[in-house]
């Protein structure tokens, strides 16, 4: 078998960064990225298992996979459907070697032994009682612009629709001491944002006792050369007002707290068993509305729970409009194995559930349209990510994590004609952009910019101020990752 291999990642953010992980331990282990998978001896697929749609996927590519099989390939599932399916997999897709759920990632380097050593049936599966948790020094860090750290794995919740508790295994939280020194690396890096992961991010609980959630965040954002901390995904339950005065008191915390609601009815709250009322969250948005910064919320929302009636339809409608979210993103109810829903009757009929949703998006829609309008002529400082060439426009983000595309002023003579042709007029403001010879400003930049227009899910605007470029060890990392995906 060759060392080399290529993976594919979907789902959450967790996901993708442990795919970095996975990679990093795969390269530190002798392999070889490549982006093609018929070059590759090993595929690996990292797979999501949220909604029926998403797992449906994975047994569509993994058939696709089949008329890759032969000499020398190997074939590894991992992630969370792995987890959830355990063994059926190899009778499903017998071509599979591996499968493996995320908390089994720190044995990965035994398990690609046994796989070079010719085993064809590599199983990495926890149950619920795993305490470990993966951290490793050798993930590979192929965001350009942002580095992530896991604080805490797993998920005791229980939402009665949700399968992550039973994916991804009980919750695990690393030291404060380990997070900061993984913070401390990822400056070294060059990286000055950094986002906090976990199923349940503000679940978390310092096994050494140091530190609070909010503390944590406080302290990350403390560390030299970080200016944006970002943290996902929070849980109303464990939403204590400290967070919201960690992000007033600190510039670094970046002014955006997602925080899914999934309903805004009371009682069907109640059979999704969320633990807390429509009143119960509300009180949470309104310790964010009072706080002197302006701090963006979003949300997740499912329609068509089991028994969801109009009405409690319409309470999630009327919460929509009292907290003024700045973006939703909304599900349609899908029964998932193993969870205590897969035991209520599904009653919402599909199309119901599509209705259901094209209302929200529309009422959201309107939402976003009027809420935009407070960034017009605003200046905010934007993080480069990209660029959008066929616009000519850049493509960054602002502390609220709001998108915001952009171009630099162009120059003078630019703007005077001076019978430049179209193309060198592009040139030349290409050149505003990055007066050191680039042609636009790396990933991990950051410009002021004025928003001079507004649209529901994005500004528009334009730079006010040159661009401050990222520092030489993160672009030679960029450069080091310029071959690696996850
Ligand atoms: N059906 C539909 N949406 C779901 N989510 C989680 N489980 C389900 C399910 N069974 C949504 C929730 C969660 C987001 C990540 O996915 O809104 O917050
Ligand atoms: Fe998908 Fe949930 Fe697993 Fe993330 S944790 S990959 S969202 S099933």
């Amino acid at each position: 078998m060759s060392k080399t291999f290529y993976i594919e990642t979907f789902g959450c953010q967790m996901n993708a960064h442990d795919s970095e992980k996975v990679v990093g331990t795969l390269i530190r282990e002798g392999y070889q990225q490549v982006i093609d998978e018929a070059e590759a001896g090993l595929i690996l697929y990292n797979t999501c298992s949220i909604r029926d749609k998403a797992e449906q996927k994975v047994f569509h590519r993994l058939n696709e996979y089949k008329r890759l099989q032969g000499e020398g390939k190997r074939f590894a599932v991992i992630g969370c459907v792995a987890q959830q399916e355990g063994e059926k997999i190899f009778e499903k897709a017998p071509y599979v070697s591996i499968v493996a759920g995320s908390s089994s990632y720190r044995n990965l380097p035994e398990m690609l032994d046994r796989l070079e050593a010719g085993e064809t049936r590599i199983t990495g599966l926890d149950d619920r009682q795993t305490d470990e948790t993966f951290d490793t020094e050798f993930t590979a860090r192929s965001n350009p612009y942002r580095g992530y750290i896991t604080i805490i794995e797993g998920c005791d919740k229980f939402c009665a629709y949700c399968v992550v508790p039973y994916t991804r295994g009980k919750e695990r939280s690393r030291t404060s001491a380990s997070v900061l020194a993984e913070a401390q690396r990822i400056a070294a890096l060059g990286y000055t944002e950094i986002q906090l992961l976990g199923q349940n991010v503000n679940s978390y609980v310092d096994p050494s006792g140091k530190r609070t959630f909010a503390e944590l965040l406080a302290a990350v954002g403390e560390v030299n050369g970080i200016q944006r901390v970002r943290f996902t995904t929070s849980h109303p339950r464990q939403f204590t007002k400290d967070i919201v005065d960690a992000i007033d008191a600190m510039p670094a915390l970046c002014d955006h707290i997602h925080l899914p609601v999934q309903s805004g009815s009371t009682s069907v709250l109640k059979a999704m068993q969320r633990e807390y009322t429509r009143e119960w969250y509300l009180e949470r948005i309104a310790w964010t509305k009072a706080a002197n910064r302006d701090i963006s919320l979003t949300s997740d929302i499912i329609v068509g729970f089991p028994g969801e009636t109009d009405k409690d339809f319409e309470d999630t409608i009327t919460l929509l409009d009292e907290v003024g979210y700045d973006a939703i993103y909304g599900f349609k109810y899908s029964p998932r194995p193993n969870t205590p829903a897969i035991h209520m009757v599904d009653s919402i009929p599909e199309e119901v559930k599509v209705e259901r949703l094209a209302i929200l998006n529309a009422r959201q829609r309107e939402i976003q349209r009027a809420n935009y309008q407070r960034h017009l002529n605003q200046t905010m400082t934007v993080m480069v990510e990209g660029h959008n060439t066929a616009r000519n426009q850049i493509i960054g983000r602002s502390s609220q994590n709001k998108t915001v595309n952009f171009t630099m002023p162009p120059t003078e003579s630019a703007l005077n004609g001076h019978g430049f042709s179209r193309a060198g007029r592009e040139a030349e403001i290409r050149g505003a952009l990055a007066p050191e010879g680039t042609a636009l400003p790396a990933p991990g930049s950051y410009i002021d910019v004025r928003i001079t227009q507004v649209f529901p899910n994005s500004l528009v605007g334009e730079a006010i101020a040159p661009a401050v470029a990222p520092s030489p060890a993160l672009l030679a990392q960029q450069a080091l990752n310029a071959r690696i995906t996850v």
